[in-house]
């Protein structure tokens, strides 16, 4: 890998680096994306799995399919891609990681700050008295847990139609403001509004770079790209950063 000189000059000066992952980060862990050939949303319908009304019509169904991703994440291990982003924090003084993956992968690897837009898989809530449960298992046979106040317990992720947490969306764009490299990593940038902080990022003067195994929505703002898999792009940049700031 070859790093331009504009690149050299900004890694060696950034102070603050903000990361915007999505579901490819976490491919090279065994954890399927949603879009493309192999995508989850090719062979399930998120009319059906992914939204509020869906999950009060069906929620045996809605928790059969996040108890069998559950099962993956449980069995992924976070990849050289999620340890490296780790990692920049040994370089950088400040690294904030926004994520919208659910799958825990980021925190398991040991990032320090995480925005996860979209909820995290292991923890769940109850949708009448809002009391939260994490980390349970669901078998198949069984009916949709239900609170003790007698409610629906349901996972404490964003459904299509829902707003994302505030706080969390605040702070991500604060980040984006503040940010002098911004990373888009594994997301098609398709989904709103998580696919609009690279755009406050770069109207705020961040250096786009894009990692992604192909071009997306997001390939025209990007200052470079990186067409690779993320676990291989991000450990070799790391090494090349060490070098240049120490
Ligand atoms: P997508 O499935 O839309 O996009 C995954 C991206 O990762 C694609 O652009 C792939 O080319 C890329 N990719 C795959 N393997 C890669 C690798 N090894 N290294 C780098 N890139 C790779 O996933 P997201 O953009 O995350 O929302 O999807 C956004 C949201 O849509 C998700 O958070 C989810 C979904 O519906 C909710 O659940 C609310």
């Amino acid at each position: 890998m070859k790093l331009t000189d504009r690149l050299t000059n900004k890694l060696k000066h950034a102070e603050h680096i903000v990361f915007l992952t999505g579901a490819g980060i976490s491919a090279e862990s065994g954890v399927p994306t949603f879009r493309g050939n192999e995508g989850l949303w090719r062979k399930f319908s998120p009319a059906e799995l992914a939204n509020f009304s869906a999950f009060m019509q069906n929620p045996d169904l809605v928790w059969e399919w996040y108890e069998y991703r559950r099962h993956i994440v449980r069995e992924a291990l976070p990849n050289p891609g999620h340890i490296a982003i780790k990692n920049f924090e040994e370089v950088f003084p400040k690294v904030t990681v926004i994520t919208q993956n659910v799958d825990n992968l980021h925190t398991r690897a040991g990032s320090s700050v995480i925005n996860e837009l979209h909820g995290n898989i292991e923890r769940n809530y109850c949708i009448r008295c809002k009391k939260r449960y994490d980390y349970i298992v669901f078998e198949r046979s069984e009916d949709s847990p239900r609170c003790e106040c007698g409610g629906l317990i349901r996972p404490d992720v964003v459904w299509f139609g829902e707003e994302l947490p505030h706080d969390i969306f605040k702070n991500s764009e604060n980040a984006c403001r503040s940010a002098d490299v911004f990373f888009m990593i594994g997301t098609s940038g398709v989904v709103f509004p998580a696919a609009a902080l690279p755009y406050t990022a770069r109207g705020e003067g961040a250096y786009l770079i894009e990692i992604n195994i192909e071009s997306t929505d997001l390939s025209q703002i990007a200052d470079e790209h990186f067409f690779a898999p993320a676990g291989v792009v991000l450990p070799e940049m790391l090494e090349m950063i060490r070098t240049l700031r120490q």
